[in-house]
C-alpha cells in the first residue's frame, strides 16, 4: 500500500502503476516464470558447448557455478531447433486413429514453447461430423481460459457469419486453430511454434474429413497454403488443398477457401461486403451449386 502521507512513496507506487499499465498495453499480460528475472543484474550466459561436451551428459563433476536461474519461457523456439520436436510432432500424430485420440496426443505434447505459458490447451469445437471445417489462428485469452476456439467476441461474429448462411457450430462446423496454444500478448505465432503444431493441424484434417475448408485470416491461409500472398489477395479464392500424407495415398484435393478473419471484420466493417461474397460462395458449394 503507497504511504499517502509519503508523497515520495506515493510517487513510485504511481510510477509502478503506469509502467504496468505500459506492458499490459504492449502485450506483456501473462506472468511466465516463477519468479521475476531482474535481468540488469545477471551475469551473461556462458556460450553455448556443443551437447556432447556438457558435462552432465559425459557423467562428470556436477558443474562448479550453481545454474543460471531459468530463462523465461515465452520466447519462441529458434526454427533451426524444430527439427527433431516436429519429427515427434509427426510421429505422434500419426499414431492417432480418432478425433480424441489427436486431442489426448496434442494435450500430451510438450515440444511448443506457447504451451508453457497458456492456460490451456485449445483444440476444436463444434460438430465433428460437420461439413465444414474452419480454421483461425491462434486462441485468444477467452479462448485460453475455456480451453475452447472462438470464444470471444471474434467467435461471436464467426457465429453470426456462420448462420447467415445457414450454419450452426453445434450441427454443421468444426473449429480449430493453427496453434493449440495462446501466444502471450495474443502475438501472431512464430514460423517455429506453427511449424511444431503442423502434423497435429494436418492429421487433424486427415481425420475430420470436412467436405470443405475455410481458413480464417492470413496467417491461416498462408500456412496451409504455403503461399506469401496475404489475406486481401488469397480470399475469395478455392483451392485444392491436401496434406502430404494425403498426396501419398492419392486422396482427392478439399476445397479450401481463405476468409476475412473475423477479428479483422470487427475492426474493418466495410470488409464485411467480400466477406458476405465469400460465405455465399461457401454456400453455393455445399449446395452443389458453387
Ligand atoms: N482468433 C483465432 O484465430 N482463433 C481463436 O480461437 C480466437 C480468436
Amino acid at each position: 500500500m503507497p504511504d499517502r502521507k509519503n508523497p515520495q512513496s506515493a510517487r513510485a507506487a504511481e510510477a509502478l502503476r503506469h509502467a504496468l499499465a505500459w506492458q499490459v498495453e504492449a502485450g506483456a499480460d501473462e506472468a511466465i516464470g516463477e519468479r521475476p528475472v531482474d535481468r540488469r543484474d545477471r551475469a551473461p550466459e556462458p556460450a553455448s558447448e556443443p551437447i556432447r561436451d556438457r558435462p552432465a551428459q559425459r557423467g562428470a563433476d556436477p558443474p562448479a557455478r550453481p545454474a543460471p536461474p531459468p530463462a523465461p519461457a515465452a520466447a519462441p523456439v529458434r526454427l533451426e531447433s524444430t527439427g527433431e520436436t516436429v519429427a515427434s510432432a509427426r510421429e505422434s500424430a500419426r499414431s492417432a486413429g480418432t478425433l480424441e485420440e489427436l486431442r489426448a496426443a496434442v494435450a500430451a505434447f510438450d515440444g511448443c514453447a506457447l504451451k508453457k505459458t497458456a492456460m490451456n490447451t485449445v483444440f476444436a469445437d463444434g460438430a465433428p461430423g460437420g461439413r465444414l471445417m474452419l480454421i483461425g489462428e491462434a486462441p485468444g485469452a477467452e479462448e485460453d481460459r475455456q480451453g475452447k476456439p472462438f470464444v470471444g467476441a471474434s467467435g461471436q461474429l464467426l457465429d453470426k457469419m456462420l448462420a447467415a448462411i445457414g450454419i450452426s457450430r453445434e450441427n454443421d462446423a468444426y473449429i480449430t486453430n493453427i496453434v493449440f496454444w495462446r501466444p502471450p500478448g495474443n502475438r501472431e505465432p512464430s514460423a517455429a511454434e506453427t511449424a511444431v503444431c503442423r502434423p497435429f493441424l494436418e492429421r487433424h484434417i486427415e481425420l475430420k474429413k470436412p467436405e470443405i475448408l475455410v481458413f480464417l485470416g492470413g496467417p491461416s491461409a498462408k500456412t496451409l497454403l504455403d503461399r506469401k500472398e496475404g489475406i486481401t489477395r488469397l480470399r475469395g479464392r478455392w483451392f485444392d488443398f491436401r496434406t502430404p500424407d494425403m498426396i501419398g495415398a492419392g486422396a482427392e484435393p478439399i476445397p479450401a477457401l481463405p476468409l476475412f478473419h473475423p477479428a479483422y471484420l470487427l475492426r474493418s466493417p466495410l470488409n464485411k461486403r467480400e466477406a458476405w461474397r465469400d460465405l455465399l460462395a461457401i454456400r453455393a458449394r455445399l449446395d452443389g451449386s458453387g
